[in-house]
């Protein structure tokens, strides 16, 4: 029998004893617990790692590539040259119907912008570049905001405020709390500042598939909701409105997501992992 140098950290399907007494406790109590194929193992990790390290480089592309001027089909071609280069795949294309390798949403679309060789990036836009990745079967999804020349400063400061509930988002999203607190920090933050939080799209588990359980809202009362456990692999993405949060489809191609009031939207998206002291940003 050969003696262990170091005690094993982890059972085959990636946990602690020490995480799988917790939640045998929590499951007595009668909390809503994650199912256990969304408790990551130590291989899936390594996996959704190295495609966010892909999906994270693409947006760094990007920051140093968009400009006034181009169009929102430019983007969509960097998108698709830069991950194909990286023997990955853009995991939008073709997802569920789209269209295009990446979202491009521009002041009051919230999201789902369809990238098009007609719409061209002016002087004091601001525009969400949202991008996903599979590599090796492997999901990755993040997303930033951009300036486009001079931008008002109301609207550089719903980008601002934006940016910051996503950080508290993460920030709040520790092991053994609770969905509706990350919900509830995020919606405080945000109708402080005087906006709203769109109610109708939310974050989602990502990792083994591009988007799985569970919802991830940006609004909700703490105490409430999924217990959050080491192994997630989750997005946080709000959707942040200068106006009203609600919003509606655009009938012409089934996809673009507007305000109701047409004011402006900004979102901030990271995937992260939650490990037993606290969270890996894997994307941003
Ligand atoms: N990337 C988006 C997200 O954050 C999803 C886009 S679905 C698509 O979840 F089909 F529009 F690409
Ligand atoms: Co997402």
């Amino acid at each position: 029998m050969k003696k262990f140098i170091h005690q094993p950290r982890f059972t085959p399907k990636g946990y602690s004893e020490e995480v799988e007494a917790k939640i045998q406790h929590y499951k007595k109590e009668g909390y809503r617990l994650p199912q256990r194929h969304l408790l990551r193992t130590a291989q899936q990790i390594e996996g959704i790692r190295a495609s966010a390290r892909i999906n994270t480089a693409l947006l760094d592309y990007i920051a140093d590539h968009i400009q006034e001027g181009m169009t929102t089909a430019d983007i969509d071609h960097m998108v698709y040259c830069f991950t194909t280069d990286h023997d990955a795949i853009p995991a939008p294309f073709l997802y569920e119907g789209f269209p295009k390798s990446v979202c491009t949403s521009i002041n009051e679309v919230v999201c789902h912008g369809i990238p098009s060789t007609h719409e061209v990036l002016k002087d004091g836009d601001i525009i969400n570049v949202d991008v996903s990745t599979i590599y090796k079967g492997y999901f990755s999804d993040a997303s930033r905001m951009f300036l486009i020349g001079n931008v008002s400063p109301e609207m550089r400061r719903l980008v601002q405020v934006t940016k910051e509930c996503r950080d508290i988002g993460v920030q709040t999203a520790q092991p053994w709390t609770r969905l509706g607190d990350v919900g509830a920090a995020i919606q405080e933050h945000a109708e402080k500042n005087g906006y709203s939080v769109v109610r109708d799209l939310c974050g989602h588990g990502c990792g083994v598939k591009f988007h799985e359980e569970p919802d991830v809202e940006h609004f909700g009362k703490r105490g409430t909701g999924m217990l959050i456990v080491p192994g997630m692999t989750f997005t946080i993405e709000p959707m942040i409105n200068m106006g009203r949060y609600d919003v509606y489809i655009d009938e012409a191609d089934g996809w673009t997501v507007l305000t109701d009031d047409g004011l402006p939207s900004a979102q901030w998206e990271s995937q992260i992992l939650i490990t037993e002291t606290g969270n890996e940003i894997l994307t941003e």
